[in-house]
């Protein structure tokens, strides 16, 4: 493990740029893949520690609200306004320059096409404009590899990506090379939040809602299944759950407090027991496809905010004799940071991109993953 600085931070308070030493890279990231629009900078020394110099993320939500989900035109268009605003800001609190940094990377799958190409086409720009390396970074793997940044946490590790797109267990080997374990053969585990929330008319995005409204509520009130539960293969799945909250929800109707309250944390308890079994099938299948002990588990990607499951997945970890990691909760969701650092990890190896790279809406990160019945086709 190595040692990394989030934030360097001058005596009066003021972010500054680490000192340059010998082979440190510093890296612009771009985000734009769903309705984050963010920017940040990370400095990537050359023993592979990080530093995380500044990061600028600006939601979209407000864009999308009346419309109950994210509509895609209405997303790129807002990236394509305030993109560049995004990344003077998040230059600026660096205190750096384009002539600053070695490369710039963006998020060039897998997501929402339109966005995907706000984001790319700006890096590529600059690239072009100031002659520097362009890295297209596969947005899973920036979630992937971003313990690297927060925790120097280096490969292998066996990673839970929960987000609104994707649920599945990857065994990250290296940078860039991934298996996957287990997949959801359904909904995604944000997107189950996401709509148990639209049900119970709580707020989007729903796993932030559903989980301070768990926190009043009774976990045991309504029986709600555990999918799953048991089964051999480590995959995920969701819709069935989803779907009896709904029943539940029926039931009672029309909802108080109390009741929705109650369901959060049915939902949230079931959600939590198949996921930590899913997990605990996941981590033997992933030692026996490394044919070694891991001493690593992580979990990445928006949903990982959730502190009820960093609790149950701390503790699962412990039990299996692994150490958990997670980012902190501002860098699980989708952020720039994750792209930058990807990049960084990236541009160090020498893997950089041509200036005709395209965007990729859909771009699993190992290829190689046999189909399952049922999966969702989305990476
Ligand atoms: O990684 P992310 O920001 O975007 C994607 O790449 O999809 O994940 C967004 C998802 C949403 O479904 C959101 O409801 C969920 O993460 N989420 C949470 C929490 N915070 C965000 N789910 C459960 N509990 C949370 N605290
Ligand atoms: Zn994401």
């Amino acid at each position: 493990m190595i040692a990394n600085q989030l934030v360097f931070m001058s005596e009066e308070g003021k972010p500054v740029l680490p000192a340059a030493v010998d082979g440190q890279i510093l890296v612009l990231g771009i985000e734009t893949s769903c309705d984050e629009t963010a920017a940040a900078v990370v400095a990537r020394r050359a023993d592979g520690s990080a530093c995380l110099i500044s990061s600028v993320v600006r939601a979209q939500w407000e864009h999308h609200r009346d419309f109950g989900g994210v509509v895609p035109e209405i997303a790129a268009r807002a990236h394509a306004e305030c993109l560049d605003e995004i990344i003077r800001m998040a230059l600026s609190e660096a205190g750096a320059s384009l002539a600053d940094v070695d490369g710039v990377a963006a998020a060039a799958g897998p997501g929402l096409i339109g966005g995907l190409i706000v984001g790319l086409v700006s890096a590529k720009a600059i690239a072009m404009a100031r002659q520097k390396p362009l890295i297209a970074v596969n947005h899973l793997e920036a979630h992937a590899l971003t313990v690297g940044l927060t925790d120097g946490l280096p490969p292998p590790y066996l990673m839970l990506l929960v987000s609104g797109g994707h649920t599945q267990l990857l065994l990250v080997r290296d940078v860039g090379v991934y298996t996957r374990i287990a997949t959801t053969i359904d909904d995604a585990l944000g997107e189950a939040f996401d709509k148990t929330a639209k049900l119970l008319g709580l707020p989007q995005p729903g796993g932030p809602a559903v989980e301070e409204c768990a926190t009043t509520g009774n976990p045991t009130r309504f029986a709600l299944p555990r999918p799953m539960l048991g089964r051999s293969e480590p995959h995920f799945s969701f819709a069935g759950l989803k779907t009896a909250v709904r029943h539940r929800a029926h039931e009672v109707a029309p909802l108080t407090n109390t009741d929705v309250a109650d369901l959060c944390a049915g939902f949230q308890a079931a959600v939590l027991a198949s996921v930590r079994d899913r997990c605990a099938r996941g981590i033997d299948l992933a030692e026996q496809a490394l044919g070694a002990k891991l001493g690593h588990f992580v979990a990445a990607g928006g949903v990982a905010a959730n502190r009820t499951l960093r609790a149950g997945l701390t503790e699962l970890a412990k039990k299996k004799g692994l150490a958990f990691h997670a980012p902190p909760l501002a860098l699980c969701g989708d952020n720039a940071a994750m792209i930058a650092w990807a990049g960084a990890e990236r541009l160090a190896r020498g893997l950089v991109d041509p200036l005709d790279a395209p965007v990729r809406p859909r771009w699993p990160l190992d290829s190689e993953a046999p189909k399952v019945r049922g999966a969702g086709v989305k990476a």
